[in-house]
């Protein structure tokens, strides 16, 4: 049985960010949300069946009444920094301690004490991980906690052999090659600089040994508790220490923004490769960037300075790119998307638009909706068919099948204070340059002359002109035409 314990409450002064730096986006999910990705995917064994606490309730303090198992393993996150915001996004998927003051990793890992202790059964381990190590594998923390069980050990840690081991805490070892401390990388020696084994920050410790030794654990020179000097104590009092052996990449740190860009090119490498071996064509990864959460189905083909963010789902045999944005939206099979900007919008299979064009939020184009150059859709539905080619505004509009939106079409749907709506009816034919004064109807079939500014409804079947627009007469179809052949014979 183990407790999971992730520190995430630093501040993350190296950033430079008013924003906690757990909350930093890597592929388009907070740098925390990797990490709690990570210890959800720990396989479970029988060997190490995770402990996890089920009650709902969320736990800034040691909670009165214990902790019982549920089916997912809930880690313990400790949170310092702006906790409201921490505590919104990842709400009951996680526990919660505080640390009032960071006074430092060794701190931290006491501060969620009260909450692992309340767990029950209680835990013979504790996993204790940072949250800015958004690489970090679920294959290597059970790697760490395997190999503690087997070895029995007090403490067990994950290191990895680096050329560039930069910032980290470097791994000392004896003659024999057992691990006597980490030196932190501000207090190393030149030599100990020299080392290439370093501290990924992934810890089993024993758990009661834990609680005894941080309770006891000296304040250094930087007025902080390290966790790491723990290391250095059980070799002291001469207890077993294990270590695991991860690779460089999935231990990479974020503490600056250079290091969440080499974070970022290494995930974005990765989602992409997904992306590619599930049947996607991607004309050039280097240069295409899409979010951790994007579906997209076989056959589409991404092209070059493409960026597909948020949640968004894009269907089979589409055309994306190339210079298109995709933020939060729902595109379905064989669109085209050229050189265009959609924000929160939806668009039904056979949707074409570009280039230059705008979806923004709540723009839902339906079934061969074909939408060229220079055009702007908000929060409007476009019915099936319709066409809307060249430089033209849909704002708070409900447009029906088979519509002509000529160029320079404009819903003027804004009176300075509030919003209005636009319907226009199946069939319509709304000539180029018309203005739309909204509130306003246009009828089903009913054709608007060029330049016209309608600001009145204008019933179905029938043709307006001019400023303000007026009825001229009705339009002839071909239905309308027969009608009036049949009466004059
Ligand atoms: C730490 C390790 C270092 C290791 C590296 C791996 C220590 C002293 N050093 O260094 O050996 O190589 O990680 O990435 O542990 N935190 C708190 N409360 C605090 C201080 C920090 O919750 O009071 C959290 C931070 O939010 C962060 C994590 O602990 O997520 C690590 O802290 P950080 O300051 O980034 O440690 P490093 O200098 O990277
Ligand atoms: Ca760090």
């Amino acid at each position: 049985m183990y407790a999971t314990v992730v520190l995430a409450a630093g501040k993350g002064t190296r950033m430079r960010s008013a924003l906690p730096k757990v909350l930093h986006p890597l592929v388009g999910v907070p740098l925390l949300a990797h990490v709690l990705k990570a210890i959800e995917a720990i396989p479970s064994t029988s060997s190490f069946a995770p402990l996890a606490p089920s009650t709902g309730e969320k736990l800034i303090s040691a909670p009165r009444a214990p902790l019982h198992h549920a089916r997912t393993h809930r880690p313990i996150i400790v949170i310092g920094y702006d906790t409201q915001q921490v505590e919104t996004i990842f709400g009951e998927r996680c526990f919660y301690a505080l640390q009032e003051e960071q006074l430092g990793t060794g701190h931290a890992v006491l501060a969620a004490r009260g909450v692992v202790d309340a767990l029950d059964p209680l835990p013979q381990t504790v996993l204790v991980c940072y949250g800015d190590t958004p690489l970090i594998s679920s294959e290597a923390l059970a790697r760490v906690l395997v190999e503690h069980l087997t070895q029995q050990a007090t403490v067990t840690f994950l290191t990895a052999v680096t050329e560039q081991p930069s910032d980290f805490g470097r791994v000392v070892r004896d003659m024999d090659g057992q691990v006597c401390e980490i030196v932190e990388m501000k207090r190393a020696s030149e030599e100990q600089k020299r080392i290439k084994e370093i501290n990924s920050g992934v810890y089993c410790f024993d758990r009661a040994w834990l609680w005894s030794r941080l309770q006891t654990l000296p304040r250094n020179a930087a007025g902080e508790y390290y966790l790491t000097d723990l290391i250095g104590i059980a070799h002291f009092e001469g207890r077993d220490i294990a270590t695991a052996s991860g690779s460089v990449e999935e231990t990479l740190g974020i503490n600056n923004r250079v290091q969440l860009a080499a974070a970022e090119q290494l995930l974005r490498r990765r989602v992409l490769e997904r992306h590619m071996y599930a049947g996607v064509t991607i004309i050039d990864p280097a240069a295409t960037y899409i979010d951790e959460n994007v579906i997209i189905g076989t056959d589409t083909v991404i092209l070059p300075s493409t960026m597909i963010t948020g949640k968004t789902r894009i269907g089979s045999d589409c055309r994306i790119g190339p210079g298109t944005t995709i933020d939060q939206s729902v595109i379905g099979d064989r669109c085209i998307v050229r050189n265009s900007a959609l924000e929160e919008a939806t668009l039904e299979d056979e949707v074409s638009i570009g280039p230059f064009s705008h979806c923004r939020p709540g723009a839902h184009l339906a079934h061969g909706v074909r939408m060229g150059n220079f055009a702007e859709v908000k929060n409007s539905y476009v019915g099936s068919e319709t066409d809307m080619h060249h430089f033209s505004y849909l704002g708070d509009a409900i447009v029906g099948e088979h519509v002509n939106i000529g160029a320079g079409v404009v819903t003027v749907n804004y009176d300075g204070v509030r919003k209005h709506r636009t319907t226009i009816g199946e069939g319509a034919f709304v000539g180029c340059d018309t203005m739309l004064i909204a509130p306003v109807t246009v009828g089903e079939h009913a054709i608007t002359g060029a330049g016209a500014v309608v600001n009145r409804d204008v019933p179905a079947d029938v043709l307006v002109v001019g400023v303000p627009a007026r009825v001229i007469r009705k339009v002839q179809t071909a239905e309308s035409s027969t009608t009036e052949d049949n009466k004059k014979e």
